[in-house]
């Protein structure tokens, strides 16, 4: 047989198998989760072994462990480091959910479920195309390393400094990682880069206790105008973030790059109503793309604190918390950001409030050759299997671990995912388009043979 068709006749099972996965609660950031958190990884462990590779949790301190295997049987070979996480996003507002998001559910061709694009999906293609070797052949095309991990969701804290401990135990001549999407449907895509992120918590604290606003506003400190004055601050109207050398590192695309993307099938006026707005605003100058791709930004997410309950409260709250994260590019670095961020955070912050700034996530950007050597055979087996071109394309969300597979280890990285752009990820109703499940699994078949010595 071939390990191509051994995929083919086991097609119903290995979706039967990825529902059992999907049906592990396994939200990172939640701690009432940390078993299932857990449980997700022993279950994943016990699948590797079970397919004969060596297999182990490594644990980390206080976080999830990571899962890792490996096949290490041709000597001198090439090596690949397969790379995906089994964590998930939390599900709210979960009233939203057509179908329970631990439930996975079947309509049409989509499995419903939370992680079932994002990433347990795609990481379990990457599995059972190895299973497709290992039952049908009995070995590997090449040595393969696999690092699952439970943390990247929460912005890969524990792993990131495990890798600069352990990069020889990961040692590899290129890392796959499918934890993405398709341009489009029917278009799929090859990623060369993946903007960074420095994700905070700022916090205000005004009065040592909540006040009668009626008593004391005007002349008491209110830390919730104090944040929304500090969030209002660190972008100008022509949208640009406000932090002194914020931008000074950023490297402008090449302008090959450019006209590539011009190519691209995008529509700005498919784009605004994807999403329901009447315009896109922005940084100046720049094109919808290059800002999700090219160009960092920021963002709050929420501001908790004083009264956000029905009704009225008449109350100066004593603190706020806000939180506020950067997407970053090439080639500014997470710590050197954070420094800034925090020195303009408390110029921004008003007479009588105190204000903290403490980071929650960090990852730095990175930029992929299109010219490396795995990727281009990527391209040729993409084109082969998906029946289409791959584009060149850059991604405006973050996976912090590909920055160290760069700077730690190396290595390229061939981004590849097959998720579709409207698959919900970190939203209700997640789904994954099952036909793409297997055509995944299909594309790690033919690199495979393609990059290894067989
Ligand atoms: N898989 C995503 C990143 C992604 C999103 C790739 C869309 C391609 C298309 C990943 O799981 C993710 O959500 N990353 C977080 C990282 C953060 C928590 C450090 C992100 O980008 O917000
Ligand atoms: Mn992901
Ligand atoms: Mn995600």
């Amino acid at each position: 047989m071939s390990a191509s068709t051994y995929a083919q006749q086991h097609r119903d099972r290995f979706v039967e198998e990825l529902k059992t996965l999907l049906r592990i609660p396994s939200v990172s950031t939640l701690p009432q989760h940390q078993d299932d958190v857990r449980r997700a990884a022993e279950w994943l462990l016990a699948h590797l072994r079970d397919l004969g590779m060596t297999a182990e949790l490594i644990p980390l301190e206080g976080g999830h462990p990571i899962v890792y295997a490996q096949s290490l049987h041709l000597a001198g070979g090439p090596t690949v480091l397969f790379y995906g996480h089994y964590d998930v996003q939390p599900v709210d507002p979960v009233s939203e959910w057509t179908s329970p998001p631990f439930e996975p559910t079947l309509r049409g061709d989509d499995l419903y479920g939370r992680g079932a694009s994002d990433d347990k999906g795609q990481v379990f293609g990457v599995i059972k195309a190895l299973e497709s070797f290992l039952r049908d052949e009995g070995r590997l095309p090449l040595n393969v390393k696999v690092l699952i991990e439970g943390e990247e969701e929460i912005g890969s804290p524990g792993i990131s400094r495990w890798i600069e401990r352990h990069a020889r135990k990961v040692a590899c001549d290129f890392a796959w990682v499918s934890d993405g999407q398709l341009y489009a449907k029917g278009l799929p895509c090859l990623v060369t880069g993946l903007r960074g992120l420095l994700y905070t918590e700022v916090e205000v604290r005004g009065p040592s206790h909540d006040l009668h606003s009626g008593q004391h506003g005007g002349a008491a400190p209110n830390p919730v105008n104090a944040v929304a004055a500090i969030i209002a601050g660190l972008k100008d109207r022509r949208g640009r973030v406000t932090i002194p050398r914020f931008y000074s590192a950023v490297r402008e695309p090449s302008g090959e790059e450019k006209a590539s993307w011009e190519r691209l099938p995008f529509r700005e006026e498919d784009y605004l109503r994807e999403l329901g707005i009447p315009v896109s605003p922005g940084e100046q100058g720049y094109s919808i793309l290059e800002r999700r791709w090219a160009r960092p930004t920021l963002d709050a997410h929420g501001i908790a604190g004083g009264w956000t309950g029905a009704g009225s409260k008449t109350v100066i709250p004593a603190k706020v918390v806000a939180k506020v994260s950067m997407r970053l590019v090439p080639d500014q670095r997470a710590k050197t950001i954070l420094r800034a961020f925090e020195k303009k955070v408390s110029k921004l912050a008003s007479p009588g409030v105190e204000v903290e700034v403490r980071e929650l996530a960090g990852g730095d950007p990175v930029l992929i050759s299109p010219t490396a050597a795995p990727v281009q055979a990527a391209m040729r087996v993409v084109r082969e299997v998906w029946g289409a071109d791959p584009v060149f394309v850059r991604e405006g969300g973050s996976i912090p671990i590909v920055a160290k597979f760069d700077r730690v280890l190396k290595v390229p990285t061939v981004l590849f995912g097959f998720g579709l752009p409207d698959d919900n990820l970190h939203a209700p109703n997640e789904k994954f388009h099952l036909p793409n499940f297997h055509k995944g699994i299909e594309t790690v078949i033919r690199w495979m043979e393609r990059v290894g010595t067989k």
